[in-house]
């Protein structure tokens, strides 16, 4: 047993921290709070870790029509007061539709040269950038946004996708600009995208959160440049923005892409009435920060803003303090918060397998822990491989179709589970069944593929998933 097991095993009350920042950092995260200059008052570095510009780092703030830099002040007010207090920056955001000021309608050259500016100017005092905010639309389409930039979109060979070498992407090209930035200084920045409604594998009804299934392709695609992902988290009444039961399952699939995830920009409306998981905020930031701790790869928690009637949405009253400027109380959804982070990484989860000290899957990408069962030789129809990402108790498999040697439209994937096992959860495919013998076929975005290429779709479960043994058909 490792020391830090071993803390973790005393009795949590008697280890009780007293601070969100304190709690945060004995369970190995970041507690942060975005924050204005005329917000910095004492509580911000006792309560919190990290801070997010809310509004000082925006383009409309900082960038000049040919992306240069100017009225850096409040952005270096912040950042400044975050390194005198120990706390890490999230730097929030460099290519955004909105709030882009000078910025809007620039050329990709000049979003590379307000890249290179922003990144250098603050450098490695900056652990996290927003590279590309809310790139996709609304209403749960799993389409880009229309709006500038994404207006410099091209797909070329009109697969319905940004992601062929021909094709003109903002956010590939945002994100390799930065990364080339990051890297020519020899920084140690990580990159994130970040967006809204992507939260759960599901929306309100059980249906499928396409919004998150969009992020997760872009994320998988662009792995080699995405070191983050930020799930914004304002919880409402919207039945994209509730809170699901499947939160903690999809941070999850993108933590097992390797990247690290964040709770980015929490609040969560005080009367979530009939939508969400919980009884009151208080248990619906219960949940929430349950989500992360229980994903060891989530690494950081941001609330957006100190104090309800300070907040962008003061009517949701939706943070963790009452009062203002400089005067705060603690709610019920603060104590909740503390209490949680107080449990660590270590507590049973409400919904999902449980993840402890001997049994915590790999933090590095899914590893196969089987030869996959039947090679992907190329055949007409199509073909299907599983890897396996087991823990005692569950798992998350990963099944890779792909087309033979004809393009296919539609592919369903049949899977027998040992007795005693069931599917929690799926992503990016239909189900019929949760034991026994499983049907999965594909979904409106992902049926076509090119001959001798591949999709990939994912599920959870209780119980052990060996031997299984994928027969794909194709149309
Ligand atoms: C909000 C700020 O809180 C407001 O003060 C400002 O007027 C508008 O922007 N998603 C984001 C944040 O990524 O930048 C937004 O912040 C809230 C939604």
């Amino acid at each position: 047993m490792s020391g830090a097991v071993t803390v973790q095993s005393i009795d949590p009350a008697a280890a009780a921290e007293t601070t969100l920042r304190a709690a945060a950092a004995k369970a190995g995260l970041f507690f942060g709070v975005a924050a204005s200059p005329n917000r910095l008052h004492p509580i911000v570095g006792q309560e919190f870790n990290q801070l997010t510009p809310e509004n000082d780092m925006k383009p409309d703030r900082i960038a000049t029509s040919s992306g240069g830099l100017q009225n850096t002040s409040g952005a270096d007010t912040l950042v400044n007061h975050a390194q005198s207090n120990n706390m890490l920056v999230r730097g929030h955001t460099l290519v955004w539709h909105s709030q882009a000021g000078a910025l809007q309608g620039a050329s990709q050259a000049t979003l590379n040269t307000f890249i290179g500016n922003a990144i250098n100017r603050w450098g490695s005092r900056i652990a996290y950038w927003d590279v590309v905010n809310e790139a996709l639309e609304d209403n749960n389409t799993g389409r880009r946004r229309t709006q500038w930039p994404h207006t410099m979109n091209r797909d070329a060979n009109g697969d319905g996708d940004f992601f062929d070498a021909g094709d003109t992407d903002v956010i590939r090209d945002s994100f390799i600009r930065a990364k080339q930035v990051v890297q020519a200084g020899g920084l140690t920045t990580k990159l994130c995208i970040n967006d809204y409604d992507v939260e759960g594998l599901t929306v309100q009804g059980g249906t499928q959160n396409r919004k998150a299934n969009a992020l997760y392709d872009i994320v998988r695609n662009y792995r080699q440049y995405i070191d983050c992902v930020g799930f914004q988290g304002h919880f409402n009444d919207n039945p994209n923005s509730i809170i699901t039961n499947d939160l903690q399952a999809n941070i999850q699939r993108f933590a097992d892409l390797g990247v690290e995830v964040h709770l980015s920009e929490v609040d969560i409306d005080d009367d979530l009435s009939n939508n969400d998981i919980g009884a009151g905020q208080a248990e619906n930031y219960r949940k929430v920060v349950r989500a992360c701790l229980n994903v060891t790869k989530c690494t950081g928690i941001t609330v957006w803003g100190i104090s309800d009637s300070e907040s962008w949405r003061s009517s949701e009253r939706g943070l963790l303090f009452t009062g203002g400027n400089g005067s705060y109380q603690k709610k019920a959804a603060y104590h909740a918060v503390l209490d949680e982070l107080n449990k660590g990484r270590n507590s049973t989860p409400p919904t999902t397998p449980p993840v402890g000290p001997t049994t915590l899957p790999p933090t590095t990408p899914p590893v196969t822990s089987a030869p996959p069962t039947t090679p992907p030789t190329p055949t007409t129809g199509c073909s299907a491989t599983v890897s396996l990402n087991s823990w005692t108790g569950g798992f998350v498999a990963t099944v890779r179709v792909t087309a033979g040697t004809s393009p296919i439209n539609r592919w369903s994937v049949q899977l027998t589970l040992p007795p005693g096992t069931t599917v929690t959860n799926v992503w990016n495919a239909n189900r019929s069944g949760t034991s026994g013998t499983v049907q999965f076929s594909n979904v409106s975005y992902n049926g076509s593929v090119n001959a001798g290429q591949y999709t990939e779709f994912g599920f959870q479960g209780t119980g052990a998933a060996t031997g299984l043994t994928p027969v794909c058909t194709a149309s």
